[in-house]
């Protein structure tokens, strides 16, 4: 099962920010337009980036739930939300947010979302989203989901998901075979069974076309130049790492590939957001 660290989620956030698709986040800003307020499902919520970077485009009174397996980052989402909020208190379970004119109630959930979807869905609420999520689900489980949200009438705002396209500047001669070896990864089991990894986008839009959903998608590629060091090292050593596991590239080679990465002009890594609502 995938874990994820709350370093690494610290350290993509400005990124992941930068990167969000801006016209897929004012159509779902549109969209809700004329509702007063909003109740928001975040799956794999993490440490609660979703939620600081859309709440501005919705509507002034919200309610998010965050949904995570993992109990560390779920508390470490209540303390980040906290100190982020121009004004916080804690109301039983609940967090009590201001910020920039918005109040924000905040519930956690432990719940894994391969085991209970369907309970969660069945919350009812007005927006499903996820960041960096889809990619790490199989093919059966995205389907399972798109059922569950047709079944309910429910749209959903989804952003980051990988698409598996990366240009790092320099070229490098071992970057195909390094990419190829990544997306092997990619396709692992992180916890939904065979992630779909770069194939996820276009599989789950095409499974709501058919499911009579409206679909809009945006390019949210990162970026990465010599504003963001850490980041493209800790991409590379990330990438490096997951490629050695595959035990298809020669360690020698792998650790050539790293050290010219470490130090790589630029990187830009392809990202996918989606908009898609039913009619
Ligand atoms: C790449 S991280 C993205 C986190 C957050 N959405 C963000 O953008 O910073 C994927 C998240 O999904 C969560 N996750 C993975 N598998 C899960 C499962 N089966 N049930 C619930 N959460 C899961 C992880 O714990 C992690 O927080």
């Amino acid at each position: 099962m995938a874990g994820f660290s709350q370093e690494w989620l610290a350290l993509r956030e400005p990124a992941d920010q930068a990167a969000r698709n801006p016209g897929v986040l004012a159509a779902v800003g549109a969209y809700f337009a004329e509702k007063p307020s909003l109740s928001v499902l975040d799956l794999g919520s993490g440490t609660g980036s979703n939620l600081r970077a859309a709440h501005a485009a919705l509507p002034d009174r919200q309610h998010w739930t965050l949904i995570d397996h993992d109990a560390a980052l779920l508390a470490a989402a209540r303390q980040r939300l906290m100190g982020w909020a121009d004004e916080a208190r804690e109301q039983g379970e609940e967090l009590v947010l201001a910020k920039g004119g918005k109040t924000i109630t905040v519930d956690t959930r432990r719940v894994d979302l391969d085991k209970d979807l369907e309970w969660v869905l069945g919350w009812q609420p007005d927006l499903v989203t996820a960041a960096a999520l889809f990619d790490l689900a199989s093919k059966r489980w995205l389907e399972r989901f798109v059922a569950a949200l047709a079944s309910q009438h429910l749209p959903l705002y989804s952003v980051l998901t990988c698409d598996g396209r990366e240009e790092w500047l320099p070229a490098h001669p071992a970057d195909a075979g390094i990419a190829a070896a990544f997306a092997d990864h990619q396709r692992g089991d992180k916890g939904f069974g065979p992630a779909t990894g770069p194939d996820a986008c276009e599989l789950m839009a095409e499974a709501f076309r058919k499911s009579g959903f409206a679909v809009s998608t945006g390019d949210s590629s990162w970026v990465l130049d010599e504003r963001h060091p850490e980041l493209r090292a800790a991409l590379a050593e990330g990438t490096a790492g997951a490629v050695g596991e595959t035990g298809r590239i020669e360690p020698a080679a792998l650790g050539e590939w790293l050290a010219a990465r470490r130090t790589a002009q630029s990187a830009r890594i392809g990202h996918q957001d989606l908009w898609a609502r039913p009619v």
